[in-house]
């Protein structure tokens, strides 16, 4: 019988090193301890439930698993230790019906295809107009907000604009009723950064009782939009979707939908605001400020889990079926072969390489939606306060990091006189 490359590979195959990383760093950043990750190994593991996660970091191999289909985003591969603190897999709200996150081959390329009627490049554009005026109406708030308190008194933009942005955004395109939003942003910072299961699930419960119930009994209250597009499509004949489904994907729709653009405008405006305070000249497009703070404030630094579905063996070291295993785009994003001096915010670097999008058909559905949002607010942010400086330019912000998910907390900013 004839060697093959990986029957080598296995003669010298290894066991991952276990690293002391946590999943949960609420208040801290995980983002400085995944970017050292290499230095351990192309494929580390962390204690994980009664065994243990991978999590792969080296560049090459981070771009190679998020295209190997036997690495696997479906929760039924997955070993019995596995816990799945995020409930995008296991909780009962999601296991009703499978949805585009944790789907592969033909049931992903369907919902995929039903979800890009709303999110293409061509539908976001149509969306152009929409944005600017909620960054407009944002904007007379917090400008409200400082005239009306003592001079200089900072407004923080987190809570003044990166999440109430997106989060309306999404909203509105799905069709949801103002009257809801709030609610919906309230369960998802219990679901993200709730810091215990029974917060997770309390979220959880909130977000899709809420979804089911206006489409179950208030119709009516539900405007033109993707979820009347969705519903419209449980009528067809033969039916291209059941009402399960529909309930079930909008859930990750505002998820994913307002938590990573609200993290990256953050990171965006604190980086512009504080090399303005350095007196660093950023020079540099709008685009090219947007892709640099992906770059280097990836808002999911972990790719979601995957499951080997086979004994796998990567650069040596044994990946065993069952495995959940995490991609470490942070260690992409900030490998310093390709980006010198990868901890800092330079945006005229080229080309500026980042995954943090991911990578292959799980490529993120909302880039174009998130890029487009974020681009509209910081550009309209510095034409309307071009004096805006950080309240506390010599303190670092609080990052804060939770399972896959990291953001600035708070950013207090003195908008100055127009
Ligand atoms: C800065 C903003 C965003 C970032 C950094 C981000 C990041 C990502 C990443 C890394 C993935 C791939 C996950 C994987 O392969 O494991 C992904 C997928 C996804 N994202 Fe985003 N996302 C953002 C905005 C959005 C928005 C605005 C939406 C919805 C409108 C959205 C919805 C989704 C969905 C549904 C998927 C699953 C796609 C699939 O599996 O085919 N994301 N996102």
């Amino acid at each position: 019988m004839n060697r093959t490359d990986r029957d080598v590979d296995r003669d010298i195959s290894r066991q991952a090193p276990v690293v002391g990383l946590s999943l949960h760093h609420r208040d801290s950043d995980m983002l400085q301890d995944l970017v050292k990750l290499p230095e351990y190994g192309p494929v580390v593991r962390i204690t994980h439930g009664d065994g243990y996660a991978w999590i792969v970091s080296d560049p090459t191999l981070v771009r190679s698993v998020l295209k190997d289909m036997r690495f696997s985003k479906e929760g039924r591969h997955a070993a019995p230790w596995f816990i799945d603190e995020s409930g995008l897999i296991g909780s009962p709200q999601t296991s009703v019906a499978s949805d585009i996150v944790t789907s592969e081959g033909e049931e992903h390329r369907r919902l995929r295809k039903l979800h890009m009627l709303a999110l293409s490049p061509a539908r976001v554009q149509g969306w152009s107009a929409t944005i600017s005026a909620v960054v407009d109406e944002l904007l007379d708030d917090l400008e409200h907000r400082a005239n009306t308190a003592a001079h200089n008194t900072p407004v923080d933009v987190v809570t003044g604009l990166a999440y109430p942005l997106p989060l309306t955004i999404i909203c509105t395109l799905l069709g949801l009723p103002r009257e809801v939003h709030q609610l919906m942003r309230n369960a998802s910072e219990k679901i993200f950064f709730g810091g215990s299961a029974a917060v997770r699930d309390k979220g959880r419960e909130q977000l899709y009782e809420t979804v089911a119930e206006l489409i179950d009994h208030e119709p009516n209250r539900i405007s033109d939009g993707l979820i009347t597009d969705l519903v419209a499509l449980t009528r067809t004949d033969p039916p291209q979707a059941s009402l399960t489904e529909v309930k079930a994907w909008i859930p990750s729709l505002i998820l994913p939908g307002h938590e990573s653009t609200a993290s990256l405008l953050a990171s965006a405006l604190y980086e512009l605001l504080s090399a303005r305070h350095r007196g660093a000249i950023t020079t540099g497009s709008i685009d090219a400020v947007v892709e640099e703070t992906l770059r280097l404030h990836p808002p999911f630094p972990l790719a979601t889990w995957r499951f080997a579905t086979c004994d796998i063996t990567l650069s040596g070291i044994d990946i065993p079926r069952g495995a959940p295993v995490l991609v470490n785009l942070a260690a992409v994003n900030h490998d310093p072969l390709v980006h010198p001096c990868p901890g800092q915010f330079i945006p005229h670097r080229d080309p500026i390489n980042h995954v943090s999008f991911g990578v292959g058909i799980h490529y993120c559905v909302g880039a174009a939606l998130s890029r487009l949002e974020t681009r509209t607010a910081i550009s309209a942010f510095f034409r309307r306060f071009p004096d805006a400086r950080l309240a506390n330019p010599d303190v670092a912000p609080q990052w804060e990091s939770e399972l896959l998910s990291r953001r600035i907390g708070t950013l207090p900013v003195i908008l100055a006189a127009r």
